[in-house]
């Protein structure tokens, strides 16, 4: 147990770096808390106007997401990975370092399923552009790519993953509830516009 705890604040750890808010600072976009939505997320750092910091926060997002399952597997039991695959979300979610009030958890979902199951994560990222691509809106991604990942981890993988599929998708749409109220008004921005 005392192994697991470990690995569980080593997720927490990896997680709760809040990259997007660290990369506007260092490259002096702004306050992401002033800006659009005030997450901290890819998608409000691409409100900046620089695809390259955006491009760069999900990718840091999602790796420290896939990071903290790769460590797992490589240097602990399967239990292990998915609860470090947790916290590491969780860490995201509610970082210490941000009073706990971290992101909407979306890049590191899909690094965290890329590096449990590719096919799972990979399908995700699909379910993910094909809402987004179809709405213009980031949200809807996430919302699909939640929804669905159920679906695909019964489908195209073993079905391990099933509670945590469960739980990382009941979170997400925790997270996007101030989306999803937007969504069901019409006021939700459009990606690319403020
Ligand atoms: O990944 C977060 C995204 O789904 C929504 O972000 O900034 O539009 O609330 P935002």
């Amino acid at each position: 147990p005392y192994l697991l705890i470990l690995w569980a604040a080593l997720g927490y750890l990896l997680g709760s770096i809040p990259f997007g808010m660290v990369l506007a600072r260092l490259m002096g976009l702004g306050n992401l808390r002033e800006i659009g939505s005030g997450n901290i997320g890819a998608t409000n750092v691409l409100r900046t106007g620089n695809k390259g910091a955006a491009a760069l926060t999900l990718l840091l997002d999602g790796g420290k997401g896939a990071a903290a399952v790769l460590l797992a597997r490589a240097f602990a039991g399967e239990d292990a990975v998915q609860l470090a695959a947790l916290t590491a979300f969780l860490g995201h979610c509610y970082p210490v370092w941000l009073g706990f009030r971290g992101g909407k958890g979306v890049a590191t979902f899909l690094g965290i399923w890329l590096a449990l199951s590719w096919p799972v994560g990979l399908a995700c990222c699909a379910a993910w552009l094909v809402a987004a691509l179809a709405s213009r809106i980031s949200s809807m991604g996430a919302l699909a790519a939640a929804a669905s990942s159920t679906f695909w981890i019964l489908l195209i993988d073993d079905g391990s993953g099933f509670l945590l599929g469960i739980l990382l998708t009941l979170l997400v749409f925790w997270r996007h509830r101030t989306n999803i109220a937007r969504i069901r008004a019409g006021t939700e921005p459009r990606i690319g516009k403020a």
